[in-house]
């Protein structure tokens, strides 16, 4: 089959892989019809070399027709049309228990001390082959997937995969008062649609980024929004000023750790991309590699015992945090990748009765898979306008 694959940093391209099949009792084979290219999947892009092998199926967000089941799939059926969660889990043990399907403990993968397994997501995450391909093997299938109905487009459902749970997690965790305000930082894909259901629960929102057109795109929804270069030094203050004087009750942090904005990490960064994969994973390890900028602007800009909500993804293991302030602030902080299956029941109305949220017109451009590593660069760039890229294979 074709699938989009890993050959180092910023290159990535379209090859002829082995057609996956089922291998346990508890896989289904699923055929996708459209799949999408994720921020995260810009780190891998970028910065995470170290972490994967040449070679290596990419993607996390895709939907599709299910093919094949294996014996214990009896959730499921050939002609079913899913969405796969970019987590695997089980369903059955503790963890997803308490709605916490990213940390499964039938899926985690202990040998690297990480949570659940991710498709196309390094070995760190269990070295999965991923999404962006014609076929996809889904382990733990009997409940790794969210049956969606026929009739309308792939792209009302496509974003149950990661963008719309991950942003209604970020919502929940900044856990903001009813009438309240809530900033996000950054507005690619993630923020943007957090913010779109901030809004729609009746909250203010405050948008911050520095590409004009998700701006414009986040301000035709209604939300207030500050350009990052126009605000460098009094960001927190011009919030805190329409705000009481006290800055929002919750802060959403959707940039993540390549923010635009510090420098000395951004090095660190580049280093990584230059050393031998053994050392610059010690290095990453043992290091901050993570260019914090957007994640200090939070600390600064959110009120006094208020909320941060942090989505973006975070890499370094030692990297230096404003303890003082978050302690003095008495900041409550809730992080993490989001937990798909607990929260597609909630929004699975939003999707069907209507289209609140403007899931229709989210993409900016669908591209046939041949042309992925078009989509990576241009995703990456922030040319043409792109904010979310979708693949049809
Ligand atoms: N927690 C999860 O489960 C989960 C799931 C999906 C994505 N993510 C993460 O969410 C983050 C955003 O993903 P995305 O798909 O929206 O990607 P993206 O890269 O398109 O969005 C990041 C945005 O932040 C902006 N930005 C950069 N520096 C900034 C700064 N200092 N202040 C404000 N804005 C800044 C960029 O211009 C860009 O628009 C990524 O880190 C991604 O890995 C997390
Ligand atoms: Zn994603
Ligand atoms: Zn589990």
């Amino acid at each position: 089959m074709r699938a989009l694959t890993w050959h180092g940093k910023r290159d990535v391209r379209i090859d002829e892989v082995p057609d996956p099949k089922i291998e346990q009792p508890t896989d289904a084979l699923v055929r996708i019809t459209t799949t999408a290219i994720c921020g995260s999947d810009l780190h891998l892009y970028e910065v995470m070399g170290p972490f994967i092998n040449e070679g290596d199926v990419l993607g996390h967000e895709p939907m599709g027709v299910v093919e094949e089941v294996g014996s214990e799939v009896t959730e499921l059926s050939p002609g079913d049309r899913v969405v796969i969660p970019f987590q695997i889990s089980c369903g059955q043990c503790f963890m997803c228990g308490q709605g916490l399907q990213t940390q499964c403990e039938t899926t985690q993968v202990r040998e690297e001390g990480m949570g659940a397994a991710l498709f196309g997501y390094t070995r760190l995450y269990g070295e999965v082959p991923g999404g962006q391909a014609q076929f996809l093997r889904v382990p733990q299938a009997q409940y790794t997937h969210i049956k969606v109905p026929e009739g309308p487009s792939d792209e009302r459902f496509v974003y149950l995969s990661d963008v719309l749970p991950t942003a209604w997690q970020a919502v929940e965790y900044a856990d903001i008062p009813e009438g309240g305000s809530v900033a996000v930082l950054g507005l690619g894909p993630i923020g943007d649609m957090a913010a779109r259901i901030a809004l729609h629960r009746g909250h203010r929102v405050f948008g911050v980024d520095l590409v004009p057109q998700r701006l414009e795109r986040v301000r035709a929804r209604g939300a207030e929004v500050l350009d990052l270069k126009e605000h460098d030094d009094d960001l927190a203050e011009v919030i805190r000023d329409r705000t009481d004087g006290r800055g929002p009750d919750s802060v959403i942090d959707a940039v993540g750790m390549e923010a635009h904005g510090s420098l000395g990490a951004q090095v660190a960064q580049q280093m990584t991309g230059l050393l031998p994969d053994a050392v610059a994973e010690k290095l990453m390890g043992k290091a901050g590699i993570d260019r914090l900028h957007a994640f200090h602007l939070a600390i600064e800009i959110v009120r006094r015992g208020g909320t941060i909500s942090l989505v973006g993804v975070y890499g370094g293991m030692a990297d230096p945090l404003p303890m003082l302030t978050i302690f003095d602030k008495q900041i409550q902080l809730r992080m993490g990748q989001a937990n798909v299956k607990r929260w597609a029941d909630e929004i699975m109305p939003l999707l069907t009765d209507g289209d609140p949220l403007g899931v229709e017109g989210f993409a900016t451009h669908r591209l046939p898979l041949e042309e992925a590593p078009r989509g990576y660069e241009m995703f990456q760039k922030k040319e043409d306008g792109a904010v979310k890229v979708l693949l049809q294979p």
